[in-house]
């Protein structure tokens, strides 16, 4: 009996966009999934020119560019010129809104409306909305209006009042468990992705095991379908705020901004980033 050797995934991307549908099966594969933020037209170039699989418009850009301590004062109209520029960048990557505080809280017509304009307007693939319970119905709405969503957990920054600060979500066992039925509950509710934020490396791991759709982690260890960094911490860029453990300075490995870019996206497909070490216990 002769065994078919498996077909190795594709070294290069296609030409073209890259079909959402794709990530469930990298998940599959366990080829990891590679996303960078971007804020304008060249940071949009590079992510796409480095090989990275999604661009996240993120409403990090409150603190990064715009120089705020937080991301809640992010506005729809800023996120929107920001989208706008970084999709005229990225053609093969999939660029996702971040949808910012306040456009998504109050109300599913809200949400629903908001992230049209991000697709309509913008020219998004996707928005990302971050939270779970009564934000359940807002990513309903928003998928069956057509539009895929990226849920976010665990350290979610827009809600930095009511966690007291920027800190590692998921510890002791009843937060463990909460965030656990949160991730099925955001999957269940028809989200094509996950991010989780600043959660303990085993825990991530668990949660990615069980989740039907890619978990994109961030200070969330080695564990998940895939990893995004903010592309100015990459670059080793101050931002004014201590560095968190799970930030590595590519700009020393990579020797340009360019390279900065591609040794990430080289580290997380093939696994040497992050490290045990750069993850919560
Ligand atoms: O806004 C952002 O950059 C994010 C990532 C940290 C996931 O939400």
């Amino acid at each position: 009996m002769s065994i078919r050797p498996q077909r190795p995934a594709p070294a290069t991307p296609a030409p073209g966009k890259l079909p959402i549908t794709e990530l469930a099966e990298m998940k599959t594969r366990r080829q990891p999934i590679v996303m960078v933020t971007a804020y304008d037209a060249p940071g949009g170039r590079l992510a796409d020119q480095a090989g990275a699989d999604l661009v996240l418009v993120g409403d990090s850009a409150a603190m990064t560019v715009l120089g705020h301590d937080s991301t809640v004062p992010a506005t729809m109209e800023e996120m929107l010129i920001l989208t706008r520029a970084v999709t005229r960048g990225a053609s093969r990557p999939l660029v996702i809104a971040d949808m910012p505080f306040g456009s998504f809280q109050v109300s599913d017509e809200d949400a629903v409306g908001n992230a049209i304009r991000f697709v309509k307007e913008a020219g998004a693939d996707a928005v990302k909305l971050e939270g779970a319970g009564a934000m359940l119905s807002r990513v309903r709405g928003i998928v069956d209006a057509g539009i895929p969503v990226m849920g976010h957990l665990g350290l979610t920054p827009q809600s930095v009042l009511k966690l007291g600060g920027f800190r590692v979500q998921g510890r002791g066992e009843r937060a463990a468990a909460a965030l656990r039925a949160d991730a099925i509950a955001v999957a269940e509710a028809g989200a094509a992705l996950l991010v989780l934020e600043c959660v303990p490396s085993a825990l991530a791991a668990g949660i990615t095991a069980d989740s039907p759709v890619p978990v994109i982690g961030i200070g969330a260890g080695p564990g998940c379908d895939g990893q995004v960094l903010v592309l100015h911490d990459m670059l080793g860029l101050d931002s004014g705020h201590r560095r968190p453990r799970f930030v590595r300075d590519f700009l020393a490995t990579g020797g340009s901004v360019a390279g900065a870019v591609q040794a990430y996206v080289a580290a997380v497909r093939d696994g040497s980033f992050p490290s045990a070490d750069e993850g919560y216990d």
